[in-house]
């Protein structure tokens, strides 16, 4: 059986420490997920940099994070801005810094076609369950909720419906008897800083690719 041809998504030349892929990250609370990709940045040989930080809370703890790395950032309030408004300041604040794929991250505002028809296929979130389970708020609750054993975190590509694009990568986390919100919510976070930078490094390795079917994958984002 031959394999479909795939497509990076990432198409310029190979990204490397010298011209590392440009990541736009944006958040609007703790931003635990933006200090592993920070941390991440800074090692040796990473493919990528995050080249702004935006918010559409001012004074969030992700961007002290931001400055502490002396990473750029914007605040865009969404507030008495129709979301067309806001997704357009969005927009520009990224070009502005040359961004070439959006990280979602804590980021509590769903994008719209108006954003994502200008970012195809270059926006990604990271979801505290196992896609397609427990998608939209409280996933890490809702998983509890429902008596699951299992659960986990997903990265997947950003379409207009709510945690529903393609996935690229998963981390299965077990959820034991006595588990609370609290702390299966820890182990998940734990997952999810695992994985999310993997997922970023296999962008810039030009890894993510899609297929004539339209089904994307990440190489090296799993552990297998
Ligand atoms: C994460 O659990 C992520 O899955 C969800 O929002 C949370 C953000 O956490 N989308 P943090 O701000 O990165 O700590």
């Amino acid at each position: 059986m031959t394999s479909a041809a795939r497509t990076p998504i990432i198409t310029r030349a190979p990204c490397a420490a010298e011209d590392p892929l440009r990541v736009g990250v944006l958040v609007s609370g703790s931003g635990s997920n933006l200090q592993a990709i920070l941390d991440a940045a800074q090692t040796p040989d990473a493919r990528f940099r995050v080249a702004v930080v935006g918010s559409n809370v001012a004074g969030v703890r992700a961007l002290e994070r931001a400055a502490h790395a002396q990473t750029p950032t914007f605040v865009e309030d969404h507030k008495g801005r129709s979301r067309e408004a806001f997704e357009d300041a969005v927009h520009a604040q990224l070009v502005q810094h040359h961004v070439e794929l959006v990280v979602l991250a804590g980021f509590m505002r769903v994008l719209t076609a108006h954003f994502l028809a200008r970012w195809s296929k270059r926006v990604v979130n990271i979801h505290p369950a196992l896609l397609p389970a427990f998608p939209g708020m409280r996933g890490v609750k809702q998983a509890l909720d429902h008596g699951a054993r299992v659960s986990g975190c997903t990265v997947h590509l950003v379409d207009a419906g709510v945690d529903t694009g393609p996935i690229l990568a998963q981390r299965a986390v077990p959820i034991l008897d006595d588990d609370t919100e609290d702390t299966l919510g820890v182990r998940v976070h734990a997952a999810e800083h695992e994985v999310y930078p993997r997922v970023v490094t296999a962008f810039a390795r030009g890894d993510v690719s899609v297929d004539d079917q339209g089904r994307v994958r990440a190489r090296g984002a799993d552990p297998r």
